[in-house]
């Protein structure tokens, strides 16, 4: 049991099926998927021109349709429409635990789903949709393990003004004399020149949106020696990612929505599923093992220091002067079935727009699932991932 597989030998799959998730999600066996990875639209935030679905069917009923979607009948409580265009945050939260009740399903016990949302605003207000939504998904019985801030580098600027008064200028550009008096007493202008009161209401340019991290329990695998970062200061010791990320969005020509940054996702990825493949009896994902050994700190103390002073602003802590080194001895599986055969992690985007997971996949050598609703998208993440070349 304990000799060290060799990688998946079957070539990892990628399939991209068309549908409404919940429903494509049924047909797919329940504890499959070992990471799923997805942004579904954003309340309020566009129209992906898709054909309107019935969501919060709990009963027979032949419906009867208002202008805002809900069925009118007694006691029923269903509305149809698309995804993100519900008429109110509730309905919006409600229809995505929906979805992610079939999710939960199609995960495994030991996976983990990354729930990227963004926020939006009632007019000046934020609703603070991605909380409410992690919130409703503990409701429902998911494990909210962490948030993750992911910083956007280039966010789209926004114009929020302050409090102010401002110089009224005529078309040459020059101030406009005061009417009433030229020393500022009338109350109105500022030494003799027209001034215009402002009072906007400032705020700082949103530039980050949330991953959640979640599961089924809190007896998940996590790879945490495939994430791990170099740091600028010790050579060859490593630390754990921090919870923000920064990353800069990526334009995608033919998508009208913001695609997932490649660098954004593989982080994510690489911890929810095993290197070296999962059992192909039971999928349980082999694990590292590792020697861990502690060595003295070498005498850079000093340059390390300073490094770190740089960076900081400020000395570090003091240095214990041990540091803890991992090697890599081999691979072992997580499970008591005799094989020693592993075959590739399977990956799931509900939601998969231009199929950015699907790359992801490809470069990782993973099976890959992705659902949408367009087949416009279908066919684009196809294509795309067909002409992906992992290794150029
Ligand atoms: C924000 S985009 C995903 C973008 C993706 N992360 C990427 O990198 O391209 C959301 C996607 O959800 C799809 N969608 C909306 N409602 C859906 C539903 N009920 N089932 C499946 N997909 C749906 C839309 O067609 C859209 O492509
Ligand atoms: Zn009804
Ligand atoms: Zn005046
Ligand atoms: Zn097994």
């Amino acid at each position: 049991m304990s000799k060290t597989p060799s990688l998946p030998t079957r070539k990892p799959s990628s399939k991209i099926i068309q549908g409404d998730v919940r429903s494509i999600l049924r047909s797919v066996p329940e504890d499959w998927f070992h990471c799923v990875v997805t942004s579904p639209p954003y309340f309020n935030l566009r129209d992906y021109d898709l054909p309107p679905l019935e969501w919060g069917v709990e009963k027979e009923c032949k419906h009867v349709w208002d202008d805002d979607g809900y069925c009118i009948r007694d006691c029923c409580g269903a509305w149809r429409g698309c995804l993100g265009l519900e008429p109110n945050p509730e309905l919006y939260i409600a229809n995505l635990v929906e979805v992610f009740e079939e999710v939960k399903r199609v995960l495994r016990p030991d996976g983990i789903c990354w729930l990227n949302l963004g926020d939006c605003y009632s007019g000046k207000e934020l609703w603070g949709i991605p909380w409410k939504v992690a919130f409703a998904l503990q409701e429902a019985g998911w494990f909210l393990r962490t948030d993750i801030v992911y910083a956007k580098s280039n966010p789209i600027p926004e114009s929020v003004g302050g409090w102010c008064n401002e110089l009224v200028l005529d078309d040459k550009g020059e101030s406009v004399q005061c009417e009433n008096c030229s020393d500022g007493s009338c109350g109105d202008c500022w030494e003799g020149k027209r001034i215009k009161r402002k009072r906007g209401s400032w705020r700082p340019t949103r530039s980050h949106e949330f991953i959640f991290m979640l599961m089924k329990n809190d007896k998940y695998f996590a790879d945490r020696d495939a994430v791990m970062e170099e740091t600028i200061t010790r050579e060859g010791v490593r630390k754990n990612p921090r919870s923000v990320w920064t990353h800069s969005t990526v334009p995608f020509k033919d998508c009208h929505f913001a695609v997932f940054s490649a660098d954004l996702v593989r982080r994510p990825v690489r911890a929810s599923v095993s290197e070296r493949g999962c059992c192909d009896n039971c999928g349980a994902p082999f694990l590292r093992v590792i020697r861990r050994t502690k060595v003295k700190d070498r005498d850079d103390k000093e340059l390390r220091m300073s490094l770190e002073k740089l960076r900081f602003g400020k000395a570090p802590p003091p240095w214990k002067g041990w540091e803890a080194k991992r090697e890599l001895l081999g691979w072992a599986p997580s499970c008591n079935c005799s094989t020693v055969e592993t075959v590739p992690c399977r990956l799931l985007d509900p939601f998969c727009g231009s199929g950015t997971m699907g790359l992801i996949a490809k470069e990782l050598g993973l099976d890959f699932v992705g659902v949408d609703l367009s087949e416009l998208y279908c066919d684009m993440a196809r294509k795309r991932i067909r002409e992906f070349d992992p290794d150029r």
